[in-house]
C-alpha cells in the first residue's frame, strides 16, 4: 500500500521527502539515491540543503538523460543534476551517474547502466516526479511494465512540456535513455512527488486506476514501499483522499504499541 500524503505546499512535501533521505543517509552514509530531474524535486533538494547532511559518500543514479545533447549542454540531465543536486548538496561528482554517461557506445548503454546499478547494490531510495502523460522517468504510455534502461522516443506532450527549458520545442531532443519501469521497481523505496492541477489526472490514474502500461506511473501500485507526496491541487481527483488524510494523521506509532 502506498502511503499517500496530501500537503498544503510543495515546500512541505520537500521537507517530508528530505527527511526520508536524511534518515536513510544517517543510517547508511554510502546510500544509493535515485535522482530525478524536472521542477518537482526542487523543493526536496532545497529542504535537504537546509538540513545539511554529509552526502559526500552517497552514490547517485539519475533516472534518465536526453539523447543527442552534449553533456555540457545546460539542459542535459547531467548538467541539471550537477547544478541542482551535486553542487548544492555536496555529492561527489564521480559517484553520480546518468544513463549513457560511461563513454561507451549508446548501443548497450542501457544494459551497462543496469549492471552498474546492480554493482552499487541497487537503489535505496528513488525520487520520482510524474509527467502529465503519466510517465515516470521517461517511460511514456505503452512502456512495458518490466522494461529496463533503454533508448525511448519522447512523447510530443513531454517535448512540449519540456520546451520551457529550451529556446523552442524544436530544440527539445526527440529521444532519451531512461531507466525502465522494471528498473524503478527494483529500488527499495519509491518517493513520488506531484504538484499542481496539471498533474491531478495523472496522479489519480497512477494511484487509483488499473495497473497498466497506458499509465506507466501505475507501477507504483506493485511496489511494497511507496511514499506519494502531493499538494492539494494534484490531489483533487483522488477518490480516497479522505482515507489518505486519515491514515497520515493516524499513522502507526510503534512506540505506543510496543
Ligand atoms: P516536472 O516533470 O517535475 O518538470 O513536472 C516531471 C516529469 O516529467 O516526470
Amino acid at each position: 500500500m502506498a502511503e499517500v500524503v496530501i500537503v498544503p505546499s510543495a515546500d512541505e512535501a520537500g521537507s517530508i521527502a528530505a527527511a526520508a533521505i536524511a534518515a536513510l543517509v544517517a543510517s547508511r552514509p554510502d546510500a544509493v539515491l535515485g535522482l530525478a530531474t524536472g521542477s518537482t524535486p526542487l523543493t526536496t533538494w532545497a529542504a535537504l540543503a537546509t538540513r545539511g547532511p554529509d552526502l559526500s559518500r552517497v552514490r547517485g543514479f539519475a533516472l534518465d538523460e536526453y539523447v543527442g545533447l552534449p553533456a555540457a549542454h545546460p539542459e542535459s540531465y547531467r548538467a541539471v543534476i550537477t547544478r541542482e543536486v551535486v553542487e548544492p548538496l555536496g555529492l561527489t561528482p564521480e559517484l553520480v551517474r546518468v544513463p549513457g554517461d560511461d563513454g561507451g557506445p549508446l548501443a548497450g548503454a542501457g544494459e551497462r547502466y543496469e549492471r552498474d546499478i546492480r554493482a552499487a547494490g541497487g537503489v535505496d531510495l528513488q525520487v520520482l516526479g510524474i509527467g502529465r502523460t503519466g510517465h515516470i522517468g521517461f517511460n511514456e504510455p505503452g512502456s512495458s511494465l518490466a522494461s529496463l534502461t533503454r533508448v525511448k522516443t519522447l512523447a510530443e506532450q513531454t517535448r512540449a512540456d519540456n520546451a520551457r527549458f529550451f529556446a523552442s520545442v524544436d530544440d527539445v531532443p526527440t529521444h532519451c535513455i531512461t531507466q525502465g519501469l522494471g528498473t524503478i521497481l527494483r529500488a527499495r523505496h519509491l518517493v513520488l512527488l506531484a504538484f499542481g492541477s496539471a498533474k491531478a489526472a495523472a496522479v489519480a490514474a497512477a494511484l487509483e486506476g488499473p495497473v497498466s502500461a497506458s499509465t506507466p506511473g501505475s507501477v507504483v501500485q506493485l511496489h511494497p514501499k511507496v511514499t506519494v507526496i502531493v499538494d492539494e491541487p494534484a490531489a483533487v481527483h483522488l477518490a480516497h483522499a479522505d482515507y489518505y488524510r486519515h491514515a497520515w494523521a493516524n499513522r502507526f506509532d510503534w512506540e505506543r504499541f510496543e
